[in-house]
């Protein structure tokens, strides 16, 4: 299959660090087509053989196993083209329409990795010379707004230019392989399904926990947030995909409309339940992995004396009938104790125990990095005395271990599912509304409240409210079980 790829801000951060290595990886593992040509767009002057040069400079920065040898970079460099674009001229549109129709490639890729003010101008601009036939699709990644109404502003535009089918809005998350297999382990096993619900689970708790702090991305976080970055789209897709219901097809729509009835079902936060439900913190000095590391304030000049969250911690419950009165926990923060993301599904205790209580019932655990895998925690007999003693053991799954294969990383899956028109792991507009629906009482909440983020200490699980809020309901967050 012909393609063409077009990356806007092809010499942008994004570009450099995502996009060129995962392309270089499908490319590596035979997954690129030959005929394909990806074209980086930006506003220096530059021919195709400097940009070349460019690429092959940044790829000493990637690790060694993932850096192409002189003859493997010989080859990936004759897809890689470049073209000048200012992108505010519509002659420079047309120049690029030219270059696309001389050749017919049966599918384009416009990735927009370009700065988000430039989402809705850049789409007009490709609607007016046409460059949104049927074998075109867009690619977005987020920020897609910075709530409701900046988000439906940016959907209108898109809807005005392309299909729905044609807009791909990335959520990273949702390519690593960890998600995958959340799929395949409850729609692929008959074993999960009649334990799947509240008779049998006590509690669900996502974590997704950073050891690092802003770093050079300071002045974007800052108008942004953790609520914003991690849980209105990563969290809420991986809680999707916890809750949903089986989908009647793998069809993108019928597993897309599953996971919007999903977010459609979450309790909706009123004033009272944001003032208990939701923690927000923001990280002050302490010492990582034996480091000394500064306080959110101290990482650059502009972020003194902000009030930005940089966590969250908060309670909600699906209601359906399959989820009812069951807590669902998201927690996620920058320099906390260690760069990790895992679900932790909590199961119930035994109805009658007829051995000494431990304390400790089932758990499974959904591992996203740094490995991906699962653990499924039992109970078991513990040696012989006077009383038979439980004590938790666990079934270890480790995918790489699992299938010697290569594993595939996110963006390389996300940009071949783009390639090959699968939508299924691309968030549609209506499931992304519905997530800004549900954040944006929370936001607005704290937009009236003046007492700010509580401070954490770099290095550990952010503020005490956050052990308090799950403390409530009787349970603890898994590393403190
Ligand atoms: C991005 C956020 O979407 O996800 C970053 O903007 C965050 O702030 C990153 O660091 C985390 O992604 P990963 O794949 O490293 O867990």
């Amino acid at each position: 299959m012909a393609f063409d790829l077009v990356l806007f801000g092809g010499t942008g951060d994004l570009a450099w660090r995502k996009l060129m290595p995962a392309l270089f990886q499908a490319f590596r593992h035979g997954k690129l087509p030959h005929d394909g040509r990806i074209l980086a767009v930006a506003r220096d002057a530059r021919s195709d053989e400097q940009y070349r040069e460019l690429i092959r400079g940044r790829f000493a920065d990637v690790e060694e196993a993932k850096r192409p040898t002189r003859s493997e970079f010989e080859r990936f460099a004759q897809l890689l083209h470049y073209r000048r674009m200012d992108l505010s001229r519509v002659e420079d549109y047309q120049g690029l329409k030219t270059w696309i129709d001389e050749r017919g490639a049966e599918t384009v890729v416009l990735f927009l990795a370009t700065s988000p003010h430039l989402f809705m101008p850049v789409c007009e601009q490709l609607g007016a010379v046409g460059l949104n036939g049927p074998h075109v699709r867009v690619v977005l990644e987020k920020p897609l707004g910075h709530d409701l109404a900046s988000a439906q502003q940016i959907n209108k535009v898109l809807r005005s230019v392309f299909d729905e089918r044609q807009a791909l809005r990335i959520d990273h998350y949702l390519g690593k392989p960890a998600v995958q297999n959340l799929s395949a382990l409850r729609f692929g096993n008959a074993l999960f399904e009649p334990i799947w619900r509240r008779e049998s689970i006590a509690n669900i708790q996502i974590t997704l926990a950073e050891s690092l702090g802003v770093g050079s991305r300071g002045d974007f976080y800052n108008r942004t947030g953790a609520l914003r970055d991690m849980v209105q789209n990563h969290a809420l897709q991986l809680l999707t995909m916890i809750a949903m219901e089986a989908p009647a097809s793998s069809d993108a729509d019928a597993i897309r409309d599953e996971k919007l009835k999903v977010l459609r079902s979450l309790r909706p936060f009123t004033e009272t339940d944001v003032a208990r439900d939701v923690v927000r913190g923001q990280y002050r000095a302490g010492v990582i992995a034996g480091q000394p590391v500064p306080g959110y304030q101290q990482e650059s000049e502009p972020l003194s004396g902000s009030t930005t969250e940089t966590f969250v911690a908060l309670r909600t419950e699906v209601q359906n009938w399959r989820w009812a009165g069951v807590p669902f926990y998201i927690r996620t923060g920058k320099r906390l104790a260690t760069q990790e993301a895992h679900i932790v599904i909590n199961f119930r205790h035994v109805p009658h125990s007829i051995f000494p209580s431990t304390g400790a019932a089932n758990k499974l655990v959904i591992k996203l990095q740094p490995e991906d895998g699962l653990e499924l925690h039992l109970m078991a007999a513990k040696g012989t005395g006077q009383h038979e003693l439980l004590a938790p053991v666990s079934l270890d799954l480790d995918f790489d271990k699992a299938f010697a294969t290569e594993r595939v990383g996110a963006y390389e899956r996300l940009l071949l599912d783009a390639l090959a028109g699968r939508l299924n792991l691309f968030v549609r507009s209506d499931e992304q509304e519905q997530a800004w629906r549900w954040v944006e009482p929370i936001l607005n909440h704290w937009s009236r409240e003046p007492e700010g983020p509580k401070p954490y200490a770099a290095g550990g699980w952010g503020p005490a409210a956050s052990s308090a809020l799950i403390a409530r309901d009787g349970f603890a967050w898994s590393e403190e079980s």
